[in-house]
């Protein structure tokens, strides 16, 4: 039997995980690594940490002696995108990576804007500049680390640099490049044009590859260090997203993902390059060769369900407890007891700001439409439905460019949910499926290489033999009708509120 082994660096820890050539999942191994944040609004991670890791995360899985290493016939890489890893001309590390949740660099975005120019910007790279992007992090360094800058030789992305402690080489892939903000996402190939007007060196960049390319083999120091055989194919993978939209499948037109983790993401594929007007929405490649997609980011998705449960509810953590329950379970089963709509009552989930619709690091979280009636049943439900009500807010911005859904499927912790999948299926009014393996992006990057080492046409083939649903939901027809009138009003919410928000997070700051 064929092997493939697929590695996750993620924000919390280096997953590696073990499949067989049918998809069947034989084992994971995940180990964490710390994220450092030395100032507000930084996020910096040391990338040897992610190296260690990941060596012990790969032998955990080759260790418990179920799969010979010389069975592995392929690595597929993934991680978290957008992270600045800054390489020296011997391949040392000259700084911390900056990593894709750190906001340090608002005014180099700006900055990048007014040199680029908005327009061309968001025809070239497919999206505007965001704080969490590549090429801003790099202004940055020049800017205020002028003694770091003058070291860098290379620069790659957080996977990437696995890639080259696994087999000595630099490259990178279409779908995580299109987070730097420095890729010419119609042509998938770096644009010299925006490299030159920000002054960043060609030579730094690594070469850019479809997803499925070979992008060299394991060294015999690499050997040594993950228990892998020198010589075994690593294949170039994808961003986390990316990747993970292979592992749920949505690699056709048609078919969307929603990903309901600490972020919620609504993902469709698209044959054709295409592009929100406004930027509103993420236009990347995808790891599908040849192909896009795009994508809305709820910032705070489970993670408002986790921050509301941490600060609310303790009563029910201890119930749990005396209960050997989930307190998730607990607390969703009380918000099933309240009516869809939670009686006039609202969340907006914008504790950490927001990417989707509304790009806006002010924006703040609130519960509006209290009344004395009001439970904590009903401040539960508010939250799972202010969290659908933000991702159908994506879900509009990809409609109106003409992507209908035939297909929904969901995953990710919050997706365990059944109350919430049925929010969601009636406030999208579709059908929404979950699938049996839910191991996401680590999954996607093995299906990677089992497509590059030539065991399926493609990867549309890959998905369709391996893949298989475990459940759905169907909208219910009177729940339909409250949350298509209860969503019209939370559209409203955010405009009127956008100035106050401001007011706050000044203040705030200050
Ligand atoms: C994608 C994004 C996240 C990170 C971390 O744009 O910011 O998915 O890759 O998971």
């Amino acid at each position: 039997m064929k092997y493939f082994i697929g590695i996750d660096i993620g924000t919390t820890g280096a997953k590696a995980l073990l499949m067989n050539v049918n998809g069947v999942v034989i084992t994971t191994s995940t180990n964490e690594y710390p994220m450092h944040n030395p100032h507000p609004l930084w996020s910096e991670q040391n990338p040897e940490d992610w190296w260690n890791a990941t060596c012990k995360s790969i032998r955990e899985v080759l260790l418990n002696g179920k799969v010979s290493p010389v069975d592995v016939n392929g690595i597929g890489l993934t991680g978290q995108m957008h992270g600045l890893v800054t390489l020296d001309a011997g391949g040392n590390i000259v700084y911390p990576c900056i990593m894709w949740n750190d906001q340090r660099t608002a005014a180099e975005c700006e900055e990048i804007t007014s040199i680029v120019g908005h327009k061309k910007l968001l025809a070239v790279t497919g999206n505007l500049v965001l704080p969490g992007f590549t090429a801003p992090k790099i202004i940055w360094l020049r800017k205020n680390k002028p003694d770091v800058y003058e070291k860098i030789k290379k620069i790659i992305l957080p996977k990437d640099y696995i890639r080259y402690k696994l087999t000595n080489e630099f490259f990178s892939d279409v779908s995580d490049a299109s987070g730097t903000s420095l890729l010419n996402i119609r042509e998938r190939k770096w644009s010299h044009e925006i490299l030159n007007k920000l002054q960043i060196p060609f030579e730094w960049l690594p070469e850019v590859v479809e997803s499925v390319s070979q992008t060299g083999s394991i060294t015999q120091q690499a050997e040594t260090l993950t228990g892998l055989i020198e010589g075994t194919s690593v294949f170039a993978g994808g961003g986390d997203q990316a990747a993970g939209a292979v592992g749920s499948g949505a690699v056709k037109e048609g078919i969307v993902s929603i990903v309901l983790g600490t972020s919620g993401v609504v993902f469709t594929h698209s044959d054709n390059f295409r592009i929100e007007p406004e930027g509103k929405l993420h236009a990347f490649c995808h790891s599908v060769t040849g192909k896009w997609h795009l994508m809305g980011v709820t910032l705070s998705a489970a993670g408002s369900l986790r921050w509301y449960r941490d600060t609310f509810c303790y009563e029910e953590k201890f119930e749990a407890e005396k209960l050997n329950k989930d307190v998730y379970e607990i607390l969703t089963n009380k918000a099933a007891s309240v009516p869809a709509g939670s009686e006039g009552l609202f969340f907006l989930p914008y504790l950490t700001g927001e990417r989707t619709p509304h790009p806006d690091p002010n924006a703040r979280g609130a519960f509006i439409g209290l009344n004395i009636r009001h439970t904590k049943a009903h401040l539960t439900r508010s939250v799972l439905e202010g969290v659908a009500y933000s991702l159908r807010d994506c879900y509009e911005l990809i409609s109106n460019l003409g992507i209908k859904a035939d297909n929904i499927v969901i995953s990710g912790g919050g997706a365990k949910s059944q109350l919430w999948r049925s929010i969601i299926s009636d406030l999208f009014n579709a059908e929404i499926s979950t699938l049996t393996c839910t191991e996401g992006a680590s999954y996607g990057a093995a299906i990677l290489a089992a497509v590059g080492s030539g065991n399926f046409k493609d990867v549309i083939e890959a998905c369709d033999k391996i893949l298989k649903k475990e459940s759905s939901i169907q909208p219910n027809v009177q729940r339909i009708k409250i949350y298509e009138d209860y969503y019209l009003i939370y559209k409203e919410l955010y405009p009127q509120l956008k100035n106050s928000f401001k007011e706050i997070s000044f203040r705030i700051d200050e």
